[in-house]
């Protein structure tokens, strides 16, 4: 079973298909240049998810109906309860090691020589461009003829919000972001 695309959603396809290389892009040099070990492999890990993300986009553009369960993991069916365990692992390991949050005052955030406040740039960017990719998943979404790829998109979505939940609580835990 081939599918057949509309010119609409070739065309999203096609900006999918780059915000995803340059997700790729972007979190792999941010990964170099976090100063945060924690930070640096929390970027490598989600530039891998990226170019799942990638891959899954390329699969849909040369007309393969998505398979979500194949390329999430090799054990099927268990995927999605290993991966929402995996994530409960995570954020218990945040809250048990994770650094007690400085406050950041007009003065601190200010030194150029605290690590942090790159890290904070490169995480302010970041989250800024999950919201964004996550807004156009939407649209996009909307003009998918085929169920299965509505399926995958919409899927891709939510782990976009998942990446930013991430850098939020990143961000949170050390003292970089704290909404009032
Ligand atoms: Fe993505
Ligand atoms: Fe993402």
């Amino acid at each position: 079973m081939s599918l057949q695309l509309t010119q609409k959603e070739k065309s999203l396809l096609q900006d999918q298909k780059s915000h995803e290389e340059m997700c790729v892009q972007k979190y792999s040099n941010y990964a170099n240049q976090a100063q945060d070990p924690q930070l640096k492999q929390m970027f490598q890990q989600l530039a891998q998810k990226e170019q799942e993300h990638l891959n899954t986009v390329n699969q849909i553009l040369n007309g393969q109906v998505p398979n979500m369960q194949s390329q999430q993991s090799s054990s099927g069916q268990s995927s999605k309860q290993s991966k929402s365990m995996k994530q409960i692992e995570n954020g218990t390991t945040f809250n048990s090691v994770g650094t007690t949050p400085r406050p950041v005052t007009a003065e601190t955030s200010f030194v150029s020589s605290s690590s942090n406040n790159s890290d904070k740039d490169l995480c302010q960017d970041m989250l800024m461009t999950e919201k964004y990719v996550s807004s156009t998943y939407d649209t996009t979404v909307f003009e998918c003829t085929d169920t299965k790829v509505r399926q995958a998109l919409n899927h891709i979505q939510k782990e976009e919000q998942e990446h930013g939940e991430e850098i939020f609580n990143y961000m949170q835990q050390n003292g970089m972001y704290n909404p009032q």
